[in-house]
């Protein structure tokens, strides 16, 4: 057995550092199986005369080691204190996991802040439309192919109800409530009886463009559009006008933008001819104006309507409609700086 100088001096010397070591010095000396409490179990064993003196050295041995124990503990809880108040106020905190604005609602935002700059208004309307907003009004003659069931999704319940095939119904539906000048864009979903393919959907979005006004001409929307493309693609981009189709404008055209890859020397992107179509527009037909209450003696107007999805997959270069609709996180996460 220890003596009790020995014990004594263990107790000074026992390196207390940390919760495991005290613990450790806990189970040592005050614990019932410590070697002090072997003594105290060893003090009938003494001689009477000597027993009230040694009982008293037991004593103060344990009174010793409890007392480094309660020492150590508090100061061992008063430096953990301490910690927490000097907490290093500018170590930057664990990020908190956001989420990132879709794709074509960035895109969306950006064509639209674009317009909205020059005094353009964003107006929305219905989804599911009729057939005079989507067609009817529009100019499209009786037998056009885009009311064919092919293209265009009817309710089956009810021939006139369906999904409309163009956001350019809202320009009916703006002039039928408004009279000019009006300067609206109308961003919107648009949906066609179409196979899904890496280059078309049945879903997409679409932002259609309004002015009507008295005197306006063929070369405020080639400047309008001008505007546009160089804010979206950079200022020096060139457009094209070419000669098209549709049965609401007239004449109407088809805009290409310069390739901005390749700044018109030819890639992979712009088929190696230096332009890439990017929208339809035209001036407002006058029959359209006519349908919707428009004098168009008095007033005159252009339109135009641009594909989201195309815009986006030109602008990110990505090469599959079909990631827009997916909601893959690893995709829609590359967005997040373009989102702010
Ligand atoms: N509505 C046409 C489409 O879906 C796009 C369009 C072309 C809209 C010419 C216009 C326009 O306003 O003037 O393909």
């Amino acid at each position: 057995m220890k003596s009790i100088d020995e014990l004594k001096a263990e107790i000074e010397k026992f390196k207390i550092e940390n919760a495991e070591t005290l613990e450790q010095f806990r189970l040592q000396f005050l614990s019932k199986k410590s070697e002090i409490q072997a003594l105290f179990a060893e003090i009938k064993n003494i001689a009477p005369e000597e027993r009230k003196s040694f009982g008293q050295l037991v004593n103060e041995l344990k009174d010793k080691a409890q007392q480094r124990f309660e020492e150590c503990k508090e100061s061992m809880e008063a430096s953990q204190g301490v910690q927490h108040s000097i907490a290093d106020v500018t170590r930057p905190s664990d990020s908190i996991p956001v989420g990132s604005m879709h794709p074509i609602s960035i895109m969306m935002n950006q064509v639209r802040r674009i317009f909205e700059d020059i005094g353009f208004t964003a107006v929305t309307g219905p989804d599911i439309e009729d057939d005079w907003h989507v067609f009817t009004a529009l100019n499209f003659p009786e037998e056009h192919p885009a009311r064919d069931m092919q293209d265009t999704f009817f309710v089956e319940l009810h021939p006139d109800v369906l999904l409309r095939t163009h956001t350019s119904s809202l320009q009916v539906r703006t002039m039928e409530n408004q009279q000019p000048p009006i300067r609206v864009i109308c961003p919107g979903r648009v949906f066609r009886n179409e196979a899904i393919t890496s280059r078309a959907h049945c879903i997409f979005h679409q932002v259609e463009g309004l002015y009507v006004a008295e005197n306006v001409s063929f070369a405020d929307m080639k400047q309008t559009l001008l505007y546009f493309a160089q804010r979206m693609f950079g200022p020096d981009v060139r457009i094209r006008l070419r000669p098209s189709y549709f049965p609401f404008t007239e004449p109407s055209a088809e805009m290409d933008i310069s390739c901005y890859i390749c700044g018109g020397e030819g890639c992979n992107l712009c088929k190696h001819t230096g332009w890439v179509e990017i929208l339809g527009c035209g001036m407002v037909d006058p029959n359209v104006l006519e349908n919707c209450g428009i004098d168009s003696k008095k007033y005159s107007g252009f339109a135009f309507g641009l594909g989201i999805e195309r815009m986006t997959m030109l602008k990110y270069r990505t090469n599959d409609i079909r990631l827009y609709f997916e909601n893959d996180v690893r995709f829609l996460q590359q967005f997040k700086a373009a989102s702010r």
